[in-house]
C-alpha cells in the first residue's frame, strides 16, 4: 500500500513525535486507514527514532488496533453463551454466506468487516449483532438480510 507521508507527518508533528506519544499516534492512523498499514508503522519508528519491533509490539498488544484492512461497515457477531444458545451461529452463518466472507476477514471491495465477539453486554436481547456502534437485538439469519441492505 502507498501511504501519504504528509498526513503521517502532520500525525506525528501533533503529538511532537515524542515516545510517549506512540499510542495516540497510532490510533489516529488507524482512524484515517481503519487499519494500520505496515509502511505507516515502519515510517513512525523512523520518525520516532525506536525500533520497528517496538511499534509493532503496541500495534500487536492492543486488541483495538487491527494490523489487517477492515471495511468501512464493522459488523461483530456476538457469540458469547446467551447469543449463541439462542443460534447466533446460524446469525454468523448466514453473514459468512452473504458476504462470501468468513469471520475476521473483510470483503474484496472494502466495505465490509465481520468479527465475531465474546459478551457485549447485551444478552438479554441476543442474538446480538453490532453494526458499527449500532446494536440489533434478537437476530436471525433473515432478519440478516436487513442489515446488509446494500448488498
Ligand atoms: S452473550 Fe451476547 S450480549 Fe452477552
Amino acid at each position: 500500500m502507498t501511504i501519504d507521508e504528509s498526513k503521517l507527518d502532520s500525525i506525528i508533528n501533533e503529538y511532537k513525535a515524542e515516545l510517549g506519544s506512540l499510542i495516540p499516534i497510532l490510533q489516529d492512523i488507524q482512524a484515517e486507514y481503519n487499519y494500520l498499514p505496515q509502511e505507516a508503522m515502519e515510517y513512525v519508528a523512523k520518525k520516532l527514532v525506536i525500533p520497528e519491533v517496538q511499534v509493532f509490539g503496541v500495534a500487536t498488544f492492543f486488541k483495538s488496533f487491527s494490523l489487517k484492512p477492515r471495511g468501512k461497515q464493522q459488523i461483530h457477531v456476538c457469540m458469547g453463551t446467551a447469543c449463541h444458545v439462542r443460534g447466533s451461529k446460524n446469525v454468523l452463518g448466514e453473514l459468512e454466506r452473504k458476504l462470501g466472507i468468513k469471520a475476521g476477514d473483510t470483503t474484496p471491495d472494502g466495505e465490509y468487516t465481520l468479527e465475531t465477539v465474546n459478551c457485549v453486554g447485551a444478552c438479554a436481547i441476543g442474538p446480538v449483532v453490532v453494526e458499527n456502534e449500532e446494536y440489533h437485538g434478537q437476530m436471525t439469519p433473515i432478519k440478516v438480510e436487513g442489515l446488509l441492505n446494500n448488498r
